[in-house]
């Protein structure tokens, strides 16, 4: 029990056996480690010496009493729980990655190559000596098909991870990304940068490129929308992520998303929280769709030398 100066003025026996021996008179902070008020110590969680972590709630005593009751509620498997989840979900989300980065290799280096060697066979052979016309008509067309799906390849394995993204950053791979998504859809873009665009962390360029690219991806399967507009807005230490389109919009159910395996909004919010930051998604029918997300920029990494 401390007074509203937090001064302990009593100590029961299992706060005794917590801190092994408690001063009548002393700070309650500074046995908590901070030399802080009672209003400020609430709600907050401490890890004392014996390694575990307590939650501080403060109550006030029956009506007339100027005291307080200082509660320590032990929460270490509360959140080591949470320590756990999060912790798989950063190595669920690395796994994906690097699963990506090697699918996206594979397409590179195998598939595509092999479209682009037969694309190259096809326009020999319809230059050959006494093929007749509407063969080599056939065969160019065969080659015209061979370098439609190398480059529906070289797309998906870009998406599947940008290179640009490593060598040039967010701004230059979203651009690219948007590039794509009108060459490939009927939707309109626009792309708009505020602030001075900074290369950040590269884990959070990858997460944000991630969130943008669902999103949009989003906008492409579901909304029937005419544009999609995407913003980054560069601010000190954080940046935020828009992406909003004009589509019919939708009304969400998180419980019905999950059992259905519908991963990527949960999935979105997951990666900006592993990151630090958080997504908000505003939708309602009729009224398109708005996707933003707040990330802290992390360390960026040091500029190349060449
Ligand atoms: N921009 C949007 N416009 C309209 N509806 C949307 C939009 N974004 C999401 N939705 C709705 O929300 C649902 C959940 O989206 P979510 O991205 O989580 O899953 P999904 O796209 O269906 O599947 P995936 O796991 O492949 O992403 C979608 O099925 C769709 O009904
Ligand atoms: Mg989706």
């Amino acid at each position: 029990v401390l007074d509203a100066d937090g001064t302990v003025l009593e100590a029961n026996p299992a706060a005794l056996a917590l801190f092994g021996s408690v001063a009548i008179g002393a700070s309650g902070g500074t046995l908590l480690g901070r030399d802080s008020g009672l209003e400020s110590l609430a709600g907050t969680v401490f890890t004392l010496e014996n390694e575990r972590d307590y939650r501080v709630d403060v109550a006030a005593l029956p009506a007339g009493s100027p005291a307080c009751q200082v509660i320590l509620e032990d929460v270490t498997d509360e959140l080591s729980e949470g320590r756990r989840a999060t912790r798989y979900a950063a190595l669920v989300v690395a796994a994906e990655e690097s699963q990506r980065q090697r699918v996206a290799r594979e397409l590179h280096d195998e598939p595509l190559q092999l479209f682009l060697h037969l694309a190259r066979r096809l326009e020999n052979l319809g230059g050959s000596k006494g093929v007749p016309e509407h063969v080599s008509v056939g065969l160019d067309e065969a080659r015209q098909q061979a370098l439609e799906a190398a480059t529906r390849l070289r797309n998906l394995a870009r998406n599947l991870r940008p290179p640009v993204l490593d060598q040039l950053g967010l701004v230059a791979a979203l651009r690219s990304f948007l590039a794509d998504i009108e060459e490939e859809t009927h939707l309109v873009t626009s792309f708009r940068v505020r602030g001075t665009p900074e290369r950040v962390a590269p884990d959070v360029e990858l997460g944000a490129f991630r969130i943008v690219q669902e999103a949009v991806r989003n906008t492409v399967r579901h909304a029937k929308a005419q544009q999609v507009s995407v913003s980054v807005i560069f601010q000190a230490n954080q940046f935020a992520l828009v992406v909003a389109d004009d589509g019919e919009g939708f009304v969400r159910d998180e419980k019905a998303e999950l059992g259905s395996g519908h991963l990527g909004l949960a999935g979105m919010a997951e990666r900006a929280n592993l990151l630090g930051g958080a997504v908000t998604v505003e939708a309602a029918p009729g009224r398109g769709t708005v996707v933003s997300a707040i990330l802290p920029a992390g360390e960026a990494p040091p500029a190349c030398a060449s």
